[in-house]
């Protein structure tokens, strides 16, 4: 099959007037000319009408076909149309997509013409229209565009049409291919590892079928993802009439009573859920960011798994996590509502678009049949259990509840454990929720709205909602039945205004929209060893806290040991917490600021420093009630020893207040592991503010699409540390070959914000500028290429 990126030259307008599709190329010159991914409506930041982009719009396509295609069938392929698609070739209606997470194409030969100019045009309706998932209320945003990539495809009249490869670890697999053929037609199957060395070859039955063995092989896993091609070829005699290649690994997914096992090797799922969209741009993005995700969860926040809540994402994404590694729950669009049979039979055709389409892809482990935290239905998920089992035999499927005792129709009982609130237990037992303990178990989100929370949030109630993290996937890694979990969720996203906080955000992600971490995020981060983590909840200003009640700052880190520094001398060292044992790496609780010094500094011993200790901390929690009796005894007996009240209360103020002949302490956090100091951090109230500006790549490249760039904006001090109240207004501005997505005066978010630069078809160079009052300019230049 050959095929064509159909992404540029499309005429746009958010409207829809009858007759459309036989519209002429003059009058669609009042139409606006866009290329895909492309979104009905650019949207603000935040605080915004939610009906701004439901709308039902046109899409239309004018093309020409030469000649020499005669004799072939040709397709139009959508990889993505939000929500609800009409298609029309020259005025004949060629069918209607009801789903906006799934790839569809139809047909153009009948109603093609030759060397003459064609017309495709697409009516789509972005409105929340009686489909899934909508009917209810929906938990966020669901835009709308043909945000996803477009291909002509060419085929002759013999063609493979899908190609399913099931791969195990022991080098078996069983591959089903469908194709259109003639009686005399065979069928062949190639396998070529990474460097492209052919590994096997086979031939396919009459049935469209083979089971073999190829020897030699790699298993794919999630540190070392190693992919495969399959090659399966239709020829006529010695004359190759189609082929079609899919990737795939060698690799077993099994869920088992007591976990998750990868290739036989229980491993247990630590991952995040994700939504597929972005500010200003809802989901239309191109290849780049949406692999991005993938990697930041991989490598930054440390996962290993990501749930794409609550519809299958991008191609692109998936892609990504078969590359490197990051096993994949992927579930059917809805969100707790259940319509009548009509949206039901739609939601089984949903099941099937997203098995058939993503099967091959190594890195999902479960399909979720069931509509987001629905009831019961047991018709309903009877049938949405067998669909996927039927396309797919190699797979479990899930189907993610939120209440106890559900009917277990899924081979895995997949639940939303929301019950952690702070000061209880992070999850449920497992044989409280579900009736069945011996079927296998998996957490698939918690947190979320129970703890929304700002980057610009009180350090205090960032430092909960990080804790809140480590406390749930501490507390599902010491129960020994649970496959993992996925916590709520990668980064903030905007939503409808039944939900979030009043401006169209759910504040609920270990990220900001821009990606951005937030504090929860060290708490993933640090549980990996890719890479030191050194995170401190702290900035160590105390007018933060309430009567200066800075008192016990949490280190987030991979390391065995964090030394603390106050001026330049040794405080005391703070160790992982035992609390968190269940974690590779726990938090580690700083929870004594005085440590040492009042012996090496102050020359007491270390009975009077215990008790100055004792009294300075007591004055400093007096805010909250009187003196405790230990504290009184102590201050007693120092007053006996000769120590004076305006003795204590000055160490009080040198140390806990720090407004003395040093002005303010100067805190150095050093990560050890091993004895080796692997992080280090230096705290204090800085004094020189500067723009820094994060960009994933300066080589940006228009191959069948747009590109675009991810920056991650932040303003940190002359130790590197993110202010997390500047909330100054930045300006941008882009000049050569890219322009700026959104708008260009933003202001900082807790510090950070981010920003978007896409390409506009034209190849050189590109340049950015971030510029904000009193601090130095940041400019990043893009080298561009076209084609
Ligand atoms: C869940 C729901 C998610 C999201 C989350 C917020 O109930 O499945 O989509 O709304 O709550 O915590």
């Amino acid at each position: 099959m050959e095929r064509y990126s159909f992404n540029d030259n499309w005429f746009f307008r958010p409207e829809w007037q009858e007759g459309s599709e036989n519209i002429s190329k003059d009058q669609a010159a009042s139409f606006e000319t866009v290329r895909l991914p492309h979104t009905v409506k650019q949207l603000p930041f935040n605080s915004f009408d939610q009906d701004l982009y439901q709308t039902v719009s046109t899409y239309l396509r004018f093309f020409t076909v030469p000649g020499s295609y005669h004799g072939k069938r040709v397709f139009v392929r959508f990889e993505g149309a939000g929500h609800q698609a009409e298609v029309w070739c020259n005025g004949r209606k060629l069918g209607c997509h009801r789903n906006g997470y799934t790839s569809f194409s139809f047909e153009l030969t009948g109603c093609l013409k030759f060397d003459e100019e064609n017309l495709l045009c697409v009516k789509l309706d972005s409105r929340e229209a009686d489909v899934p998932p909508f009917g209810g209320v929906i938990d966020y945003l669901t835009y709308g565009g043909l945000y996803r990539d477009v291909w002509l495809e060419f085929s002759g009249e013999s063609r493979i049409t899908d190609v399913f490869i099931r791969g195990k670890a022991d080098g078996s697999f069983r591959c089903s291919v469908e194709s259109q053929k003639g009686s005399t037609d065979t069928l062949s199957l190639d396998l070529y590892d990474q460097d492209g060395r052919k590994c096997y070859s086979g031939e396919i039955g009459l049935d469209g079928y083979l089971a073999d063995t190829a020897a030699g092989i790699d298993v794919w896993n999630c540190d070392d993802p190693v992919l495969y091609q399959a090659v399966v070829t239709l020829c006529r005699g010695e004359t190759e009439l189609d082929r079609m290649s899919v990737r795939f690994g060698f690799r077993d997914a099994e869920f088992r009573k007591d976990g998750f096992y990868l290739n036989g090797e229980k491993t247990l799922i630590r991952g995040l859920d994700r939504h597929q969209c972005w500010p200003y741009l809802g989901y239309a993005v191109p290849a780049r960011p949406q692999r991005l995700d993938a990697e930041i969860l991989k490598f930054e926040l440390g996962c290993n798994a990501v749930r794409t809540s609550h519809y299958p994402q991008s191609r692109h994404f998936i892609d990504r996590c078969d590359e490197i590694g990051l096993l994949v729950f992927m579930e059917l669009p809805g969100w707790q509502h259940i319509g009548d049979a009509e949206w039901q039979a739609q939601s089984v055709q949903n099941v099937r678009e997203m098995v058939t389409e993503f099967r091959n892809h190594p890195s999902i482990i479960l399909w979720g049949v069931r509509i987001n935290e629905s009831r019961d239905n047991d018709a309903f998920y009877t049938e949405t259990n067998r669909t996927a089992h039927e396309l797919d035999d190699s797979r479990c499927t899930g189907g993610v509840r939120n209440f106890r005792g559900s009917h277990l129709l899924e081979d895995v009982y997949t639940y939303n454990d929301f019950s952690h609130c702070g000061w209880n237990a992070g999850c449920e037992p497992k044989e409280a929720v579900t009736s069945e303990p011996d079927k296998p178990y998996l957490v698939t989100e918690y947190c979320g709205h129970i703890f929304p929370t700002k980057p610009f949030d009180t350090e205090t109630h960032r430092v909960t909602h990080a804790l809140r993290h480590a406390r749930v996937i501490n507390d599902i890694a010491a129960q020994k039945d649970i496959a993992g979990s996925f916590g709520w969720c990668m980064f903030d996203y905007n939503t409808h205004r039944e939900f979030g906080s009043g401006d169209g955000i759910c504040w609920h992600g270990v990220m900001d929209m821009f990606r951005n971490p937030k504090l929860a995020a060290a708490v993933y981060a640090s549980q990996s060893d890719r890479k030191p983590v050194l995170e401190f909840s702290s900035t160590m200003d105390i007018g933060e806290y309430p009567a200066f009640m800075l008192t016990s700052p949490v280190a987030f880190t991979n390391a065995d040991e964090v030394r603390l520094y106050r001026s330049g001398v040794f405080v005391k060292s703070f160790f992982p917490s035992p609390e968190y044992a269940s974690l590779a790496h726990p938090p580690v609780f700083v929870d004594d600021l005085i440590g040492c010094l009042l012996e090496s500094v102050e020359g007491y011993d270390a009975e009077t420093a215990a008790d100055l200790k004792t009294v300075i901390y007591a004055f400093v929690r007096y805010a909250e009630g009187p003196m405790g009796d230990d504290a009184k005894a102590a201050k007693k007996r120092l007053n006996e020893a000769g120590i004076s009240d305006e003795v204590i209360s000055a160490l009080q103020n040198r140390y806990m207040t720090y407004w003395g002949e040093d002005r303010v302490a100067v805190w150095r956090l050093d990560a050890l592991k091993g004895g080796k100091v692997t992080a280090s951090r230096t705290l204090t109230p800085g004094r020189k503010m500067s723009l820094h500006a994060a960009a994933d790549t300066t080589v940006l490249c228009e191959d069948g699409s747009w590109d675009m760039a991810t920056l991650r904006i932040s303003v940190q001090d002359e130790h590197g540390n993110i202010q997390p109240y500047c909330q100054r207004a930045l300006k941008l501005e882009t000049s050569g070959a890219i322009e700026l997505v959104g708008p260009d005066c933003v202001p900082l978010t807790g510090g950070m914000t981010g920003c978007y630069v896409k390409t506009r078809g034209i190849a050189g160079e590109g340049k950015l500028s971030i510029s904000a009052d009193g601090m130095d300019p940041v400019e990043i230049s893009f080298a561009v290429t076209v084609g």
